[in-house]
């Protein structure tokens, strides 16, 4: 299983829309897909229809430890394949309470669930394996800023993507970023910068000039594609659906679609 993490400081760069649609690709392609909802938001969880405003979310017993099987933390989606660890509201307590915490380890919670076993998918149903087969990625969404939740995300990444606006703003915060992920690689070596995926693209003479700079080998990220923008996003995120189920033909589907073919080196 390779674990991805969808991470940026900044608010609305389509982190949400990026972990909804890359898990839908690979979904698509045949893959097990878990998604953990790493965002008091719960907008991951609202789009695969498993957000529950109510009770303690699977995401915030992860985090506390409050949990004996991975059973009670996973839910299964309508997607046959995709599973979510979902959250709430509830997350935003347990991230301050456990910087308060001075016993106990603060930054291998989700790794608890990593080594945890659970019945797959298909043939696998019949077994308990270990959440490493069961499936094949782990994509993580997180939120626009760096609390010990996502700490304890990148204890269990391997591979960072940025989603980026190109907006004036847009590469602020980069530096930052990579000087985290760095300083994170101390307790998970294993984890990379992969690159960055320019979302919500207009061809505009300004985001041209941006896409650029991100094409030039002068900036050390890998430009990993670039999704278009496309009018009918705002109506699939009313519906809360992946929008290849909403308009397959739009461009942002198409992107989504090329991007995962070139992550994953297989088409379709
Ligand atoms: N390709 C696109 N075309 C048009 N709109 C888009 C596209 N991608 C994302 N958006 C819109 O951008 C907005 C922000 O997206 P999203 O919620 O995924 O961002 P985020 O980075 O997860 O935000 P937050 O930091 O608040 O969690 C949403 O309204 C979404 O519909
Ligand atoms: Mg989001």
């Amino acid at each position: 299983m390779k674990v991805i993490s969808l991470l940026n400081l900044k608010g609305g760069v389509a982190k949400t829309f990026t972990a909804v649609n890359m898990a839908y690709e690979l979904y698509r392609r045949g893959y097990k897909v878990l998604l953990l909802d790493n965002d008091k938001q719960g907008n991951l969880s609202k789009a695969y229809g498993r957000y529950d405003a109510e009770s303690v979310a699977p995401i915030t017993k992860l985090l506390s430890g409050e949990w004996q099987e991975a059973a009670e933390l996973i839910q299964k989606t309508d997607y046959e394949g995709i599973d979510i660890v979902s959250a709430n509201m509830s997350l935003m307590g347990a991230t301050w309470k456990l910087t308060t915490e001075e016993t106990g380890n603060q930054i291998e919670r989700y790794k608890r669930l990593i080594d945890a076993a659970v019945l797959g998918h298909g043939w696998a149903v019949i077994d308990y394996l270990p959440i490493e087969q069961a499936y094949d990625y782990c994509i993580i969404d997180n939120p626009p800023d760096i609390g010990l939740n996502v700490v304890n995300a990148l204890t269990i990444t391997d591979e960072v993507i940025v989603p980026v606006k190109i907006d004036e703003w847009a590469l602020e915060g980069l530096d930052i970023l990579a000087d985290q992920i760095e300083y994170a690689k101390r307790y998970n070596p294993a984890l990379r910068l992969l690159g960055v995926l320019v979302t919500a693209y207009q061809n505009t003479d300004g985001e041209a000039a941006g896409r650029e700079w991100l094409e030039t080998e002068k900036n050390s990220y890998s430009l990993l594609g670039v999704i278009r923008y496309s009018g009918k996003v705002a109506e699939s995120t009313f519906l809360f659906k992946p929008i290849y189920e909403y308009s397959p033909c739009c461009g942002a589907a198409q992107d989504y679609k090329k991007f995962v073919t070139r992550y994953t080196g297989k088409a379709r």
